[in-house]
This record gives C-alpha cells, sequence and structure tokens, in this order.
C-alpha cells in the first residue's frame, strides 16, 4: 500500500476552486477535507492549483507508419509532462485506422504505455470503412464492444491534409447520417476542398505565407457551414476540429443559438500566431488550417472566455526539423511543400493561462471534451481514480524544446518566457 497526502492544495472543480487536502492511496483518492492521518508522502500543495487528468481531444501520435517522428510512448510522455493523461487520437497514420484490425493494433500498442489513456478516431475515405465503423459500433461482440470503448468517434477530413484522408461529398453525408442514427461522436476537419483548389490556382507566390492565402479563412467558414447543414439534417453530434477564424465561429455560434449539438475545438497554435509569425518562423508555424490575423485570435480567446468554444485541443501533430525544412536544400521544392503540423501537448497548459483562467483550462479540457466523446474520465473526488495534475501557477521558464518530451525535438515556442508548470501528476 502507497498513500500520498497533499496538504492545501486548490482543488478546480466543477463549482471553481476549493482549498483542501487529498489522500491518495493506491492511485485512489480516499479523502478530501482536512486530513491529519498519516501518509507515505506529504506534499505541501498550498501554492498548487489542482486538476483532474487534463483530456486533449485531438492529437496525431504517428504510430504506426510514422515512428521517425513520433511513437504513441515518446508523445504519451509529453502529454504526461504537459498535465494532459487522455487523448484523441487521429486516423492518418499507416496504416490508416480505417479498419477494425487497424484500431485493435493501435490498442494494443496504447495498452503498453501507462503515461496517458490514449483513445482512437475511426476515420472514413472509403464505403468499407463506414461498414466497419457501423460494425464496431452496433456489435454484440464482446471483442467489438472492447475495442469500441478505445474509440472516441469518426474523423472526417473535409479537404486534404497530412495524410491525403479527404472523404467526397457523397460519402460525407452517409457518415453525417449513420453518425446521427447510431449516435457516433462526429469531428471534422473543415476546409472546403474546391475553394482551396480556387485559391491555390490563383497563387503565384512560393513563400511560406502564401499557405494562408491558398487556404483561406472563407474555405474553413463555409465548410464549417455545410457540414453544419448536414449535421442538422441528420441529427449528427458534430464536433469542428481546430476552429481557426472568427467567421467559422459565428457560424457555430448560430448553430448552438438554433439548439443543435454542435461542438467546437480551438487548437493554442491558433490562438498564439497570425500570419505575422512566418517571417520568423517560417514552416515551424505551417499546419492546416493555416494561421490566421490578430483578430482571429482575438475572437478565439473571446469564444473560449465566453464559452462558445468548448474544448482547447491541441491538434498536436510533431514533423521532425529535418522535414520542415527539407525544402530548403531542393530546388525542385518551395516552402509550401513542406508537411503542416506542429507539436503542442506539453506547452499548451502555461501558453493559454496567460489569459485564460484556471476554470477556462477545467472546461475546455476536461468537462466538455469528457462528455462530447463519452470518454467515462474521473474527476478529483472521494473514491475516484482520476489522475491529479499538481500544477505550480508562479513557476517562471523558458520554452526550449530540449528539456521536453516529444520525440520531434523542437518547439514553435522556443525562447517563450511563460508562467505556470506543471510538477507532477499522480
Ligand atoms: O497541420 C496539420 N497537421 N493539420 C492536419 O490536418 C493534419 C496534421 C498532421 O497530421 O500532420
Ligand atoms: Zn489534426
Amino acid at each position: 500500500m502507497s498513500s500520498i497526502l497533499l496538504k492545501g492544495g486548490t482543488i478546480i472543480g466543477p463549482k471553481g476552486r476549493t482549498r483542501a487536502d487529498i489522500l491518495q492511496v493506491d492511485g485512489v483518492i480516499t479523502k478530501i477535507g482536512e486530513i491529519e492521518e498519516p501518509a507515505d508522502t506529504v506534499t505541501d500543495a498550498s501554492s498548487y492549483l489542482i486538476f483532474p487528468g487534463l483530456i486533449d481531444c485531438h492529437v496525431h501520435f504517428r504510430e504506426p507508419g510514422f515512428e521517425h517522428k513520433a511513437t504513441i510512448a515518446t508523445e504519451s510522455a509529453s502529454a504526461r509532462a504537459g498535465g494532459i493523461t487522455c487523448v484523441c487520437e487521429m486516423p492518418n497514420t499507416n496504416p490508416p485506422t480505417v479498419t477494425i484490425s487497424a484500431l485493435g493494433d493501435k490498442i494494443q500498442r496504447a495498452a503498453l504505455t501507462q503515461d496517458c489513456d490514449v483513445r482512437f478516431f475511426f476515420g472514413v475515405t472509403k464505403e468499407p470503412h463506414l461498414m466497419a465503423l457501423k460494425e464496431l459500433w452496433t456489435s454484440q461482440s464482446g471483442e467489438l464492444q472492447t475495442l469500441k470503448k478505445g474509440c472516441s468517434g469518426v474523423k472526417l477530413f473535409l479537404d486534404h491534409s497530412t495524410g491525403n484522408q479527404m472523404v467526397d461529398a457523397e460519402l460525407a453525408e452517409e457518415v453525417f447520417a449513420a453518425c446521427g442514427e447510431l449516435g457516433i461522436p462526429l469531428v471534422a476537419h473543415c476546409e472546403d476542398p474546391k475553394q482551396n483548389t480556387m485559391a491555390k490556382e490563383a497563387n503565384h507566390e512560393t513563400g511560406v505565407e502564401a499557405h494562408s492565402k491558398i487556404r483561406p479563412a472563407r474555405s474553413e467558414a463555409a465548410s464549417i457551414a455545410y457540414a453544419i447543414d448536414l449535421a442538422r439534417k441528420h441529427g449528427a453530434q458534430f464536433h469542428v476540429a481546430h476552429l481557426s477564424t472568427a467567421q467559422g465561429l459565428e457560424h457555430v455560434k448560430a448553430a448552438k443559438a438554433e439548439g443543435l449539438p454542435i461542438t467546437c475545438e480551438v487548437a493554442p497554435h491558433h490562438l498564439i500566431f497570425s500570419e505575422r509569425d512566418y517571417e520568423k518562423l517560417g514552416t515551424l508555424v505551417k499546419m492546416n488550417p493555416p494561421v490566421r490575423t490578430l483578430e482571429d485570435n482575438e475572437a478565439l480567446w473571446r469564444g473560449i472566455e465566453q464559452g462558445d468554444v468548448d474544448c482547447i485541443a491541441t491538434d498536436h501533430a510533431p514533423h521532425t526539423p529535418e522535414e520542415k525544412s527539407a525544402w530548403e536544400g531542393d530546388d525542385s521544392l518551395t516552402a509550401l511543400d513542406a508537411p503542416s503540423g506542429v507539436p503542442g501537448v506539453e506547452t499548451t497548459l502555461p501558453l493559454v493561462l496567460k489569459r485564460l483562467k484556471p476554470e477556462d483550462i477545467y472546461r475546455t479540457m476536461y468537462t466538455n471534451p469528457n462528455r462530447i466523446y463519452s470518454l467515462g474520465k474521473e474527476d478529483i473526488a472521494e473514491g475516484s481514480g482520476a489522475d491529479i495534475v499538481l500544477f505550480d501557477p508562479t513557476h517562471q521558464w523558458t520554452i526550449t524544446a530540449k528539456e521536453l518530451h516529444s520525440k520531434c525535438g523542437w518547439t514553435p515556442y522556443e525562447g517563450m518566457q511563460v508562467k505556470g508548470k506543471v510538477v507532477d501528476v499522480l
């Protein structure tokens, strides 16, 4: 038996902040309140904020197929160091997560790491993938019901991104219909392929700044409006991935006002970076959807503060530094050929707490993703096996990739000074 007593921490919960001691015995919280009992370890938590293990409902951990970029084990360690102990991982691996056997393989791999509870999205790019998803959701077989517990829902790419998993319009509608019928949570990467193609054809620039022009804001907004129409028509619970524009947010707000079960997430890089950062950071801030304007940044921050944005999700998408800069040594390539995506699981908390309140974190990285994807993650309470995140809000530090755990070895936030650090996760 091993016991840990946390004295006097500030617990962030559904009713805000509570100061109390916590006794954890063999991973279970046995008591919360004023505790004078002895314990194997006693920690003075009086200057710490205490969160339940946080949830990041949008990550790419690259395994199997791209282990040179990242693995489930390395990125789970990175997530945990950032206070995140449950993630939902995207299907653009190799093989992609579009069959029950690929899902089963990933679940087996994830069982080897204790750092993070990894759930997986099922992808659909062809009809048989949808058949497999329906079977997974409805089967009475014990084996499939166990696999279903490891599946957070379905992910659709409405335009191409890393992994070329774009779904055509006809199949997309079938997926919305199936999700409406079977109650499967559906998340989509919303960009309009026609608008993006038109913008790309009109573009003659090769600098990385052109990335934001060839995947314009209006493309995201149009795609979100289209997806909301499908969700309304088929009664689907629909979640907008990495919302990056003020225009897109307006569509989500209107859908919510209508009473539709529409939710959305924002990634930290879309809060912090804008087109102005290409000059300094180049392809290190190239991602899909791309960085936008300062006005968009502000609209997204406000969307979180006002409760219109449901989740903060990192879209942690590691590529190697060599891949990000390969175009520089190749005359046949431009910066626009560099892979899109940035890491983020380990740095998010202090970055967003520069502006947000701990209660915003609790809502967007615990309550809402837990509810949207029915993840069943426990909160801090007596009898609960919840992970406990100890966060020191006063610790000042400078972000440097050398001290982070992601296999990719770089961060777009290199050199940024932040306040607040995860001290431990119990
Ligand atoms: O920037 C991105 N990177 N956006 C995506 O849609 C995919 C992701 C990746 O897997 O690299
Ligand atoms: Zn993504």
